[in-house]
């Protein structure tokens, strides 16, 4: 596989095709000044302490000292590059966003990550994979940030931090805790669904070429008349899907840590552009009082059979990018930005992370994150806001409309840009998200979908990553298995009792024979 292959680099130049020093650019300081030696330090006499005036030494130190931002509280390690979404399916019966029109074509950039690892974690995981994409239309970003899975873990995101908690590091052990994951899971059956994905084959892609990406949430399309329909994005990816078995991933983590990142890369470098075909299901409005199950309930799909997905159009990546810092690890994502045409929807999830991303990037990045090249929108931004740290682009062509309304002909909203009202009633009141939810069907539905293969991967996947669970949390979440289904249940336990029998203290992922010896005195 591409893992054992070399990532190709650029080619430095030999000693004939090097250019004479004069020819070269003149290397400066930070502040344009022209450096003179950038091999010896200023030193007092040839063995001397150094001076404290040597501006260069300190500024080349000081910047070394600040290479760091803090890596994303999740999703910390990703792979990303440029592409283009083209539209060619017609839905503008549906929505008014330009982005969407039959012919679009929209300058893009996609970042895949996985969930739990830290930035220098391995590729090769099992983990959901985000899927995020922000597309640069005419009328400002629109970043979709998503999932390889159509569903999530929970469906209140006041419950969304303490799942992350289960998945980070114990305080203590340092050391991830299969207890504290099974615990929550098995104390939150609306993750059973997602749970199942995880640990089917599609929890292990051996590259984010391979994996479908899913918006996950319900979102609205507005169109032209000021109607609302719900939809669900879809990608399909057109490289056909790919796993490695848990076995196979340990030997590629063994040999590299950075399957994916290799992948991604040398394949945009051969010219290799990833495609996935993109798609939407629609619901009218007001169906949305009528289906059996929640339709913005983040656990639950659309099934196809009652809103077939319309291909509507294909997005490739087709560019690596030159700097992955400034490209790939300051890309903001956020489930806010929006165009006209296309809006939220009461899906509570949704409704947090609205919030909660713009928050992530001023504490990650800055105040002005959205400023930076990767995350300037490529249609006009006219805004009121002052000043800050880093206010690095200037202000609106008018110097005296720095305040709304004034008589300066600063920029004004529109109206026409209002969506259309939305009915909500209810009291405020905090609603059991329990109450009338069913956690199992579409498990279950799932479930019946594997084959005699799948289901045994699956089995056994749940059943190593149980590690050394006590026997009770294991049991509450057989019996959540069960219910879905007799023979996942069963599966399940079978391959539980069989891993106890072979690997007795399975916490440990390499057994004691094979860990670090104790030095011999
Ligand atoms: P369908 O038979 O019409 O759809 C089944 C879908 O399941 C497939 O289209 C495929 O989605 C997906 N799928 C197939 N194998 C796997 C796998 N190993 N892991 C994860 N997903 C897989 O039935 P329904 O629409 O009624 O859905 C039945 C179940 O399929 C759902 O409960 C859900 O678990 C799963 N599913 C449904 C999706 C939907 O939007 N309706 C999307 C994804 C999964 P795809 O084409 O997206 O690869
Ligand atoms: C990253 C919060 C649910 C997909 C992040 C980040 C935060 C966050 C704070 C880090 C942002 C950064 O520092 O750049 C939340 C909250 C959620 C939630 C509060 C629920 C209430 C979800 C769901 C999905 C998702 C449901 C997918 C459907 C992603 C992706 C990233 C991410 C793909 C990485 C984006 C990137 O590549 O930069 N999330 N998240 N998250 N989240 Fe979520």
């Amino acid at each position: 596989p591409n893992v054992l292959r070399r990532v190709k680099k650029a080619a430095p130049l030999t000693e004939e095709e090097r250019p004479a020093m004069s020819d070269k650019p003149q290397m400066t300081t930070s502040a344009g000044n022209p450096i003179a030696d950038n091999q010896n330090s200023l030193s007092a006499g040839p063995r001397g302490p150094l001076l404290l005036e040597d501006y260069q030494l300190i500024e080349k130190l000081a910047h070394q000292n600040r290479e760091r931002i803090p890596e994303r509280a999740v999703h910390a390690k990703g792979w990303g590059a440029h592409g283009t979404l083209k539209i060619t399916g017609d839905i503008s019966a549906y929505t008014k966003a330009k982005v969407l029109q039959p012919g679009a074509e929209t300058p893009m950039i996609a970042r895949f990550s996985t969930v739990a690892g830290e930035l220098g974690a391995a590729d090769a995981e099992r983990d959901v994979r985000g899927f995020a994409l922000k597309f640069y239309t005419p009328e400002g970003n629109w970043d979709l940030v998503g999932n390889n899975t159509p569903v999530f873990f929970v469906r209140d995101p006041l419950k969304f931090p303490d799942f992350i908690h289960t998945q980070k590091r114990h305080p203590r052990t340092n050391l991830r805790s299969p207890t504290a994951m099974w615990d929550f899971w098995s104390l939150s059956p609306e993750s059973l669904h997602q749970v199942t994905i995880l640990m089917s084959d599609r929890g292990l892609p051996t590259s984010v070429r391979h994996i479908n990406g899913y918006g996950s949430h319900t979102y609205s399309l507005i169109n032209a008349a000021g109607e609302r329909f719900w939809v669900k994005f879809h990608f399909k990816t057109q490289q056909g899907h790919a796993h490695w078995t848990n076995d196979e991933a340990a030997g590629v983590v063994g040999r590299t840590r950075e399957s994916t990142q290799e992948d991604l890369y040398e394949a945009i470098e051969a010219g290799n552009f990833p495609r996935w075909t993109t798609q939407v299901q629609i619901m009218p409005e007001l169906d949305a009082e009528k289906t059996p199950y929640n339709p913005f309930d983040l656990t639950k799909v659309w099934p196809h059979a009652d809103y077939p997905p319309i291909d509507i159009g294909t997005f490739e990546l087709n560019r690596n990018p030159d700097n992955y810092f400034a490209e790939i690890e300051q890309l903001a994502f956020s489930p806010s930005n929006i165009v006209p045409g296309i809006g939220f929807s009461p899906d509570k999830m949704l409704q947090a992370r609205i919030f909660s991303y713009a928050d992530a990037h001023r504490h990650r990045i800055g105040t002005h994150y959205e400023a930076l090249p990767v995350n300037a929108p490529k249609s006009a931004v006219r805004h009121y806001h002052k000043d800050g740290a880093m206010r690095f682009f200037p202000n609106n062509p008018q110097p005296d409309a720095y305040y709304e309304p004034n008589s300066f002909s600063g920029p004004v909203e529109d109206q026409r840009f209002l969506e259309p009202p939305l009915k909500i009633s209810g009291d405020a009141a905090r609603y059991n998200h329990r109450d009338g939810n069913d956690d199992y069907g579409q498990p279950r539905a799932l479930f019946e979908l594997f084959d005699a293969g799948q289901r045994q991967r699956l089995f056994h996947n749940i059943a190593a990553a149980f590690g050394d669970t006590p026997d009770f949390i294991v049991e509450r979440q057989l019996g959540h298995f069960t219910r879905v289904h007799p023979d996942y249940g069963a599966g399940v336990r079978a391959a539980w009792e069989e891993a106890k029998r072979t690997h007795p203290n399975p916490s440990i992922s390499a057994p004691e024979d094979e860990r670090t010896p104790a030095v011999a005195k």
